[in-house]
């Protein structure tokens, strides 16, 4: 089937947030008084807010220790943190090639399409000026399931227009991966070959693509 939709991650696929969400866990888990390491943090990429709070807590050992009300009140206040990071952020962290592979996709009459787990997606569009690039915005204020369930693509192909057969997906997180699988759409992974699997390709980043080879997959 040809494509007719790209569908874009957007945390570490075309802006490295990933650090920012560090910070803010790591202040939290500081506050609760233990460590929490980068390669913690990895765990947590494509995760959303809630369940990156539970391995958090599983990190420090403190499963099961806090109410429901408690543990919204944690993920609220990390979110303010993490705000606070992201507010600051300008077109100047947009990572390498995404304009060029934006501009590429819809030159070739490919719709383009932003599939991110993120409450916070709209934000961060916004401080980079890259929203007026996407055909459709699909973020994890209207999807209710999140990676590896393919909810957030299947709504992307949906408001797109097209069949979830003709989009590729463009992921850097493992259960991003498996989410576009089970959507019934082609895989592109972004990042390291030891660290992701189940892909149809793989490249460092959006900066090795090109939209002209990708519709032929
Ligand atoms: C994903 C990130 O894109 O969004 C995760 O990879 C994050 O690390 C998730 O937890 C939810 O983000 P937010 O901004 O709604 O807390
Ligand atoms: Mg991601």
């Amino acid at each position: 089937m040809a494509i007719k939709a790209a569908i874009f991650d957007l945390d570490g696929v075309i802006v490295d947030t990933a650090k920012y969400h560090y910070l803010a866990w790591k202040r939290l888990a500081g506050e609760l008084g233990f460590e929490f390491t980068e390669k913690d943090n990895e765990r947590l990429k494509g995760v959303s807010r809630m369940r990156s709070l539970e391995i958090l807590l599983e990190v420090g050992g403190l499963s099961g220790k806090f109410s429901e009300e408690e543990m919204l009140d944690m993920a609220a206040r990390k979110n303010g943190w993490y705000v606070e990071h992201i507010s600051r952020m300008d077109e100047s962290e947009i990572l390498p090639g995404t304009v060029e592979c934006l501009r590429g996709f819809r030159n070739l009459g490919i719709k383009t399409v932003l599939g991110s787990a993120s409450k916070n997606a709209m934000l961060i569009l916004s401080n980079l000026r890259l929203a007026p690039y996407f055909d459709a915005i699909i973020d994890g204020t209207k999807v209710s399931k999140a990676k590896p369930d393919p909810e957030v693509f299947l709504l992307g192909a949906k408001e797109a227009g097209v069949k979830p057969g003709e989009c590729v997906v463009f992921e850097d997180a493992q259960a991003g991966i498996e989410a576009a699988k089970r959507a019934g759409m082609k895989a592109v992974a972004i990042g390291n070959p030891d660290d992701l699997s189940g892909y149809d390709r793989i490249y460092r980043g959006l900066f090795e693509v090109k939209p002209e080879e990708i519709i032929k997959i």
